[in-house]
């Protein structure tokens, strides 16, 4: 990654829409000595989302953008990236799709967490399909986010074993508990090829 630690931290914003708990577990990585990032920014499309809460707790500035009209949003979110130094960007159950004019300002800088083991099951009801499918294991990626939804380049997978009585939410539950895990390991590996 073209981005350098030197002695400071690298400035990244998180984008949430919902629980935040990947928010929280980017945080307390955050926090740590290894951490190349700190957690600048928190940014929502969503006013209610409870991900938001871990502003206030870890005295983070945080940022509702409507999304109604992407291009003014957009212009408005770049601008207040700019006023916060943000360099990097990491998007944790965020439910809005980047303009590509937007992922090009931050090229090769915004990483996502998808809970599947891409290329399989891109965009949404990634557990049902996997279950569907009769999968035997399903997992979670993150990934450089490029123009294509869920299509950027592969940082790091974890895979999970589907059991017998498996439903969609123990799924979701298994997999966001190594979801927290995964997002740190890979930051470490942007930063440490
Ligand atoms: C996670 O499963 C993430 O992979 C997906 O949405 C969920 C968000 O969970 N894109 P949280 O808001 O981080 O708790």
């Amino acid at each position: 990654m073209v981005l350098s630690t030197g002695r400071n931290k690298v400035r990244t914003a998180v984008f949430i829409s919902g629980n935040g708990s990947n928010l929280k577990s980017l945080i307390k990585f955050s926090k740590t000595k290894k951490s190349p990032i700190s957690i600048d920014f928190i940014i929502s499309n969503n006013s209610k989302a409870r991900g938001l809460n871990y502003g206030k707790l870890f005295k983070i500035k945080t940022k509702i953008f409507g999304f109604k009209n992407i291009k003014l949003a957009e212009s408005e979110l770049l601008l207040n990236l700019k006023k916060e130094n943000i360099e990097m960007i990491c998007l944790a159950g965020f439910m809005k799709i980047l303009s590509n004019n937007f992922i090009r300002k931050f090229k090769g800088k915004i990483l996502n967490i998808h809970p599947s083991l891409l290329p399989k099951y891109k965009g949404l009801n990634t557990h049902r399909r996997a279950l569907k499918n009769k999968d035997k294991y399903s997992g979670c990626t993150v990934h450089f986010v490029n123009s294509k939804l869920d299509s950027g380049k592969i940082i790091l997978q974890k895979k999970v074993k589907i059991t017998k009585n498996e439903t969609e939410s123990s799924l979701a539950k298994k997999i966001l508990i190594q979801e927290h895990k995964l997002y740190a390991k890979a930051i470490l590996k942007v930063f440490n090829p």
